[in-house]
Formats: C-alpha cells, sequence, structure tokens
C-alpha cells in the first residue's frame, strides 16, 4: 500500500447527519450564551453609560455617540426619581469669576423647567479645603442629593452649579479635572470680556458691603430699577498705578484657567455675548440638551451707564489705558442695554 494513500487509511469515520446537525446547534446555543454574558458585563460595567439603570428598562436616548459620557441617570438616596428616572441627566458647573454676570446668567438657566443650578456650592470654605472635601461636596451634589431653592418639581435634565475661579477650582485644578472628565460634567465657562468694567463692579460691590446703600443691607443683586439707581450713584476711584497689572493678572488667570481644562466638554460664554446676542442663550440649551424655552432673570443690571460717569477719577483711567492694549475697554459701547 502507498503510505501517503488516504484510501485505505482508518480514518474516524464521519458522524451521521443527526449527529452533525445536533453539535452545530449546541454551537449556536454557546454562541449565544456567550454574548448574552457580555451584553450584561458590558450594561453592568458602563459608569456613564446609558444603559446604567437596573430595575426597569428605559429606552436609550437619541444622543450622539461622543457625547455618551455626559449623560447620566443619578439615583439620589434622598429621593426616588420616579417617573423622572429616565430622564437622561448632564451635569454642568458654571465657571466664572465674582461679578461676571454670572448671578444674573444663572438665575436666567433656573427659569429653564428642565435646568436646576444650585447657586456656590463652595463658598463656603469647609468644603473646598482639600481635595477630598470638594469631591464629596461634587459626588452628593451629581447624585442630585444637593436640595437648594433651584430644585425642581419637574424632570431635571440638567444638573449643575456656580463655581468661582477662587474656590479651589484653580487651586486643586489637576484633580478637579480628572474628577470632572471621569464624572462625565460638561463646563461653561462665563467670564466678561471688559475686565475693566468688571473692576467697577468689584469695587462698587465692595463698598457696599459697608456702606449698605439700599435701607441699611447690602445686595449684590437687585430687582428694580430704583435700586439699580442708588448702587450706581457710588463712583469708585481706581488706583491708575496698579490697573494695567490688575488687569493683566485678571486677563492671565482666565487664560490659565481655560488652558488647565482644556480637555473638558465645554463652552466659553461672554457677558458682553449674552447680552447683545441671544441665541448665546440658545447655544446654551443646546449644550445642555433641554429643550429651548426663553430665558427670563428678574434681576436688574447696576451699571449700565458710559464708562466716564462710573469711574471718578475717569480722566486718569483714560490717560492710563489709552494707547495700551487695554484701550479697547475704554470704549463704553461694548454691549447693547
Ligand atoms: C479635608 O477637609 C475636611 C473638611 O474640613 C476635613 O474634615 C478633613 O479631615 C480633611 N481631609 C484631609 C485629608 O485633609
Ligand atoms: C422636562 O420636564 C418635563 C416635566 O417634568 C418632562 O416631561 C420632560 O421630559 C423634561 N424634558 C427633558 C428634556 O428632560
Ligand atoms: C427704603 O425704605 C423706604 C421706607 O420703608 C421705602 O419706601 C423704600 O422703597 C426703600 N428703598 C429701597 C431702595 O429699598
Ligand atoms: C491644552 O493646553 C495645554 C497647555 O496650554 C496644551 O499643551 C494642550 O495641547 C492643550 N490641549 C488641547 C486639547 O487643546
Ligand atoms: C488717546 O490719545 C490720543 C493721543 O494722545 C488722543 O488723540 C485721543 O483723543 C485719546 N483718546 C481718548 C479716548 O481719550
Amino acid at each position: 500500500m502507498h503510505p501517503y494513500s488516504l484510501k485505505g487509511s482508518k480514518v474516524a469515520p464521519l458522524p451521521p447527519r443527526q449527529s452533525l446537525v445536533f453539535l452545530i446547534a449546541l454551537f449556536g446555543l454557546y454562541v449565544c450564551y456567550l454574548s448574552f454574558n457580555q451584553i450584561r458585563l458590558e450594561n453592568k460595567g458602563g459608569e456613564n453609560g446609558a444603559e446604567k439603570q437596573t430595575g426597569h428598562v428605559c429606552t436609550r436616548p437619541v444622543i450622539p455617540d461622543g457625547e455618551l459620557p455626559y449623560v447620566h441617570f443619578p439615583k439620589p438616596e434622598g429621593y426616588n426619581r420616579a417617573e423622572c428616572s429616565c430622564t437622561p441627566v448632564r451635569f454642568f458647573a458654571i465657571v466664572s469669576m465674582q461679578r461676571s454676570g454670572s448671578g444674573w446668567f444663572e438665575t436666567l438657566l433656573n427659569s429653564h423647567p428642565n435646568i436646576s443650578s444650585n447657586g456656590e456650592i463652595f463658598n463656603r470654605m469647609d468644603r473646598r479645603e482639600n481635595v477630598s472635601s470638594i469631591v464629596q461636596a461634587l459626588d452628593k451634589l451629581y447624585n442630585l442629593d444637593w436640595l437648594t431653592s433651584a430644585a425642581k418639581n419637574e424632570c431635571t435634565a440638567a444638573f449643575g452649579f456656580k463655581w468661582m475661579l477662587n474656590q479651589g477650582f484653580m487651586d486643586y485644578h489637576d484633580d478637579i479635572l480628572s474628577y470632572l472628565n471621569k464624572k462625565g460634567v460638561s463646563l461653561i465657562f462665563l467670564f466678561r470680556r471688559n475686565t475693566l468694567r468688571r473692576l467697577i463692579s468689584v469695587l462698587a460691590n465692595n463698598y457696599d458691603r459697608d456702606a449698605k446703600q439700599l435701607n441699611g443691607t447690602h445686595k449684590s443683586h437687585v430687582h428694580s430699577e430704583e435700586e439699580a439707581e442708588i448702587l450706581a450713584k457710588f463712583k469708585p476711584e481706581l488706583d491708575v498705578s496698579t490697573l494695567i497689572s490688575n488687569i493683566r493678572d485678571v486677563e492671565k488667570y482666565m487664560g490659565d484657567c481655560l488652558d488647565y481644562f482644556n480637555t473638558t466638554r465645554r463652552m466659553i460664554l461672554y457677558y458682553e455675548d449674552i447680552i447683545s446676542n441671544r441665541n448665546a442663550l440658545l447655544q446654551v440649551q443646546k449644550f445642555l440638551g433641554v429643550p429651548v424655552r426663553k430665558l427670563v432673570s428678574r434681576q436688574v443690571k447696576i451699571h449700565t451707564r458710559p464708562l466716564p460717569d462710573l469711574i471718578r477719577n475717569w480722566e486718569d483711567v483714560n490717560s492710563k489705558l489709552n494707547g495700551t492694549e487695554y484701550a479697547r475697554f475704554l470704549d463704553g459701547a461694548d454691549y447693547l442695554k
């Protein structure tokens, strides 16, 4: 016999057709079992995934893949989200500086039925003492266990707060950045282009803290023209010797902040743009994934006059800044009333 001939070799007989069918069916079942397990695993492991809900099934919201990490289904410990438990929630923070219009901006956001912004949670020292106290506060807030007057009866679809740069945000920027990205938080940076006007507002507000011009109470925000008129009567005197370095420092502070947090999901807004371009608020609502509404605030702007009427030593300030890169701030018409 030829040694390589197969013809006569004792090969195991082919299995009969039935057992072949049986084997194939078994294999099919096995594959199903494997993939089923995998789906279960994926659902369990998806930290930020849209399918995190257990207990009952929520229909997957229609959201572009890139935004999925920013959509959440929190389960507060203090209450049951009930019929809202399938409403996806975006976590946000308004990142700003004092006297940049963020108080006004927040009241605008809170006039939306599906947005809840909970104020400056880090104005208290003990909450920003160290990174762990910051993380603890943030975890509680983004679990929707932070109950303030901004709580809504409606299904909240965007939940956040206001964070000033000097409230630990810049001090712990590395840790905060990784927290925000891991947690899937969207940031709205709100700054003023005209930092000279911001400076006037800071000085006037500081003055009122002691002077308490409104019948003996200090107010940072007002709700009537009369109150605004009274507060605007005070004209601060600016220290021209430090003015340029002061403006430069503030601009650097904002620039550094935007650099540190340039890997977040974010939008950058300027106060002046919200005033002159109502589309800005539409963009904000899209960014937060809420239906677009007309947003309203009862707050009244305090300093509405041209700059020469707001600064006691206007001539000095004007000549100091004229010809510098900050001369653009002197042109009071940077926004429409
Ligand atoms: C962080 O600050 C909190 C609140 O003040 C304090 O209780 C805690 O001991 C501090 N933790 C660390 C690690 O320093
Ligand atoms: C906004 O709230 C309403 C009322 O609770 C709810 O029906 C709706 O689904 C919410 N919208 C979004 C986008 O979550
Ligand atoms: C101050 O009090 C007086 C008298 O109570 C009142 O008429 C006035 O409206 C108050 N002004 C402001 C700015 O609150
Ligand atoms: C963010 O800013 C840093 C520092 O300025 C820069 O090195 C980096 O390339 C920036 N990253 C992005 C994504 O823009
Ligand atoms: C700025 O300085 C130039 C030259 O001294 C002068 O002509 C101009 O009127 C000044 N501008 C303002 C706004 O004062």
